[in-house]
């Protein structure tokens, strides 16, 4: 199996709780290795452009403003096959229809405020991590 690398955010609601810690220690313990990491604020153009596949959606907006709420950390997750293992212990997008022990499950709110962000295929990781990190800040 590839050894992949994929994006993941923890997003503001789960930051303002204090979940950072909890939610890397479960990152670290499924095995997936942390390459770069970063806490910062996203401004509302670049939640608008980070987020643009969503575009046309009727949440697009919300979820723009909310994402540009709070400090955010973003983080590049390497491991064989990492974009579906990190997928896996997110969850589903709405918490309350994510599996036990998932972190959605245990730290999210609700479908927009769902504690975490994950690139959901090769494509997409090789276009959103690039978007927060150079190449010297992975290491
Ligand atoms: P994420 O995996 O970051 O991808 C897009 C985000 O949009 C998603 O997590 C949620 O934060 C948000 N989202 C998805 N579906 C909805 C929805 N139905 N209503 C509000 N926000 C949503």
């Amino acid at each position: 199996m590839a050894i992949e690398r994929t994006l993941a955010i923890i997003k503001p609601d789960a930051v303002r709780r204090g979940f950072i810690g909890d939610i890397l220690k479960q990152i670290q313990a499924a095995g997936l290795m942390v390459r770069g990491l970063r806490m910062m604020r996203l401004a509302t153009a670049q939640a608008e452009l980070f987020y643009e596949i969503h575009r046309a959606r009727p949440f697009y907006g919300s979820l723009c403003a909310y994402m540009s709420s709070g400090p955010v950390v973003v983080a590049v997750l390497e491991g064989e096959n990492a974009i579906a293992r990190w997928r896996d212990l997110m969850g589903a997008t709405d918490p309350a229809k994510a599996a036990v022990g998932t972190i959605r499950k245990q730290f999210g709110i609700d479908v927009e405020q769902n504690a975490v962000h994950g690139s959901d295929a090769a494509e997409t990781a090789a276009r959103e991590i690039p978007f927060f990190f150079s190449a010297l800040e992975i290491v």
